[in-house]
């Protein structure tokens, strides 16, 4: 280990289950040093497994609901409290559509899902952030990273309203970034990671195809829930103190191929 974030405090939204991304961010960053408090919808607590993650990071637990901004204001000061100091980076990992768990598809989107969907998976980021700066609970050059997927700018069926509101959770790290930046050096950036097998990712209609799909596309392959938290330690850490406003791709490579000899030689028949 690299003690990347030494004396670093953090909260990490997300982790429901071994699988989550935000669980394998939280072992990481407890292996580089960080300390930081955990926090899931309160449903979450209950279905979840986080109180194996809790102990065995040795952080606590805060249930808030990411839509509430009553919550949000609770986090913030109790992570404060806990961990003793203003906090240095922020993960959101929360994505959820009630049109991709109901199968309904995209042309016929039920509108009153679709806002829960968005205020879920993209206003939520809006709501963290902007309550993080009103209360002013991030340290100079802190770091917030939020994980997206590339269905922002190009077409995936069936990932359906999920698409458009990546596009606005992308949307709102640049503009949030804009302002934080300027005010207090506070950096926000998405990471677009492959697709991954989470209790989100396989809820998505087709997935186990288009995990196959994509994998073979790759130069690399599907980058793993792991190497994406090793990414998402390495914008926590000083080490990319200038990077903000970005949409960074973890995906083995994927949004730069247009095709692959091996998906070729598929559709020959070979
Ligand atoms: N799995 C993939 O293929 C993939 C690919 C690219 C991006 N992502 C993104 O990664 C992030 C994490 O997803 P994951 O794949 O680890 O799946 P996951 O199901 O383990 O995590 C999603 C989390 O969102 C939480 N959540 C839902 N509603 C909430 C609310 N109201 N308040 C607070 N938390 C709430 C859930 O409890 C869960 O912990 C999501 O933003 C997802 O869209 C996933």
């Amino acid at each position: 280990m690299y003690n990347l974030l030494k004396g670093k405090r953090g909260i990490i939204t997300g982790a429901l289950d071994q699988n989550s991304i935000a669980w394998k961010v939280a072992e990481k960053a407890h292996e580089e040093g960080a300390t930081f408090v955990l926090t899931n919808a309160p449903i979450a607590m209950r279905m979840g497994e986080i109180k194996a993650l809790a102990e065995k990071t040795g952080s606590q637990i805060i249930p808030a609901d990411a839509t509430s901004v009553e919550d949000i204001e609770k986090l913030y000061v109790e992570a404060q409290e806990i961990l003793g100091g203003k906090i240095d980076f922020l993960l959101h990992s929360i994505g959820m559509s009630v049109n991709i768990r109901k199968n309904i598809p995209y042309a016929e989107s039920n509108y009153d899902y679709f806002m829960k969907g968005i205020d879920v998976s993209a206003m939520s980021l809006h709501k963290m952030l902007s309550v993080a700066k009103k209360l002013d609970a991030i340290n100079e050059g802190g770091s917030v990273v939020a994980l997206t997927y590339m269905a922002a700018q190009r077409t995936y069926p069936f990932y359906t309203d999920m698409a458009d509101i990546k596009a606005m959770l992308e949307s709102i790290a640049r503009s949030f970034g804009y302002h934080y930046g300027k005010e207090k050096k506070v950096r926000i950036n998405t990471v677009s990671q492959s697709p991954t097998k989470t209790t989100a990712g396989t809820g998505i209609k087709g997935f186990g195809d288009f995990y196959d799909f994509a994998d073979a596309i790759a130069p690399l392959g599907n980058a793993d829930a792991e190497s994406c938290a090793d990414y998402c330690i390495t914008l926590f850490s000083d080490l990319t103190r200038m990077v903000t406003m970005q949409n960074l791709f973890h995906d083995g490579g994927y949004s730069s191929t247009g095709v692959s000899s091996e998906v070729m030689e598929r559709l020959a028949g070979e």
